[in-house]
């Protein structure tokens, strides 16, 4: 129990707000899984339910290969790296890894770190100097606002500017204005998510090629949402539009969610954009590897995915199945060809009640709210897996007929 003043001022305070995120309906339950990753889990407290809310968009989180890869890494390496990379972290399944990445991807080189989130925590503050900019659009993930703070802060004098959601006239004026000031004789960095985690729509790549071609800008994309997902064969949102490799700059992406859903990010780019980070970033520097076994599963997940691009395909066909069922059980859900499916409800507290009800029925979706997405536009974000058969499929929508029964009602 806490006894210091600065104790209790802290726990009143803190208290204060949680009662706060409690009266409003905002407070969010930690649901507990009690079996693997899979279409249909065990719930403590639910038993068997669909899960409809994870970003296991290929199923490998709990396929065998996959499984039995972690297994191999942690027999090989044993259980922990001990030491950040550059000291005596680095091992064979990092290397691995690493050039599987660089290969699958079509990039010179790249270096993984515990998250996407770490990832681009690395990635802005040690290529940036004070003297460049960084354009980001306005709905860009969390990890990038972050880390663009966090550059900004480490670098007096980097200019940081947001453009309007995937407004191409936005990001030219914000382009021409820096070109412009005669004062600018830094790098531009422009960057955005391929697949928007929120509204499950895509960058418009190929425009912001264009612009960042006539204006001088290196581009940098975080697929995190794309990979496995986007494109003939899961590369991305790039080769979904028709782009190269080779015209995206610098690539970030996550091994949390197609790529084996273990944990990890990694960034994609050029053998000197890479140096760099592994030389510079003080997540290389101070902070430990990626666990090995993660590492292996990783890995053989990508190979999957290369070896199996018919997952890419089953994919597809399932979201088209569910974005018409949901549609057809009369909800709205945004337009995209991506595995995302948000259908807006309003008020957060709404999205929560909606969600308790659909998990009340099996099936788990998740409500988003404030301060996920703004105030006003909570969704249930409904997300389609490679793994989910027909059957799972029309048993969210059957559900989702009812739930809109009972509100019509
Ligand atoms: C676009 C995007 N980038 C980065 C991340 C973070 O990935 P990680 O969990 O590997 O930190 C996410 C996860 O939600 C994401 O959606």
């Amino acid at each position: 129990m806490p006894t210091s003043a600065a104790n209790e001022h802290f726990e009143l305070r803190a208290q204060t707000l949680l009662q706060g995120v409690k009266d409003s309906g905002q407070w969010k339950h930690l649901q507990t899984i009690e079996s693997a990753m899979d279409p249909e889990i065990t719930l403590e407290g639910h038993g068997r339910v669909l899960c409809f809310c994870s970003n296991n968009y290929l199923g490998l989180a709990n396929e065998p290969r996959v499984v039995q890869a972690g297994h191999e890494g942690l027999d090989r390496h044993g259980g922990g790296t001990a030491s950040v990379r550059f000291i005596c972290g680095t091992f064979a399944a990092h290397h691995e890894l690493e050039q599987r990445i660089a290969s699958f991807f079509g990039f010179e080189s790249s270096y993984t770190f515990v998250s996407c989130w770490t990832a681009t925590e690395a990635l802005f503050p040690t290529l940036c100097t004070p003297a460049d900019a960084i354009i980001s659009d306005e709905l860009n993930h969390a990890c990038i606002i972050d880390a663009i703070r966090l550059a900004a802060g480490m670098h007096k004098g980097l200019r940081k500017t947001v453009y309007r959601h995937s407004d191409m006239d936005h990001l030219r004026e914000r382009l021409a204005a820096l070109r412009a000031d005669t004062d600018f004789d830094g790098v531009i960095w422009v960057v955005t998510d391929g697949v928007f985690s929120m509204e499950g729509d895509i960058a418009k790549l190929v425009d912001m090629r264009a612009l960042c071609d006539e204006f001088g800008a290196m581009l940098v994309v975080d697929d995190s949402h794309g990979h496995g997902v986007m494109g003939q064969t899961g590369r991305g949102t790039h080769e979904h539009c028709g782009l190269r490799s080779d015209q995206v700059d610098v690539l970030t992406g996550t091994l949390g969610k197609a790529l084996g859903g273990g944990a990890g990010g990694f960034v994609a780019g050029s053998k000197t954009a890479i140096d760099l980070l592994v030389q510079r970033a003080r997540p290389t520097l101070f902070s430990n590897a990626l666990p090995t076994t993660v590492a292996a599963s990783a890995e053989m997940a990508i190979r999957i995915l290369q070896e199996e691009p018919e997952r890419v395909e089953r994919l597809r066909a399932n979201v088209e199945r569910a974005r018409s069922g949901i549609r057809d059980a009369g909800f709205e859900v945004l337009e995209s060809p991506t595995a995302i499916c948000p259908i807006i409800v309003g008020d957060t507290a709404r999205a929560i009640r909606l969600s308790e009800r659909l998990l009340e029925k099996g099936v788990f979706v998740i409500g988003f709210g404030y301060p996920v997405v703004p105030e006003g536009e909570a969704r249930l974000r409904v997300q389609i897996s490679a793994a989910h058969t027909d059957e799972h499929i029309d048993r969210l929508v059957e559900a989702l007929r009812e739930l809109k029964a009972e509100e019509d009602a």
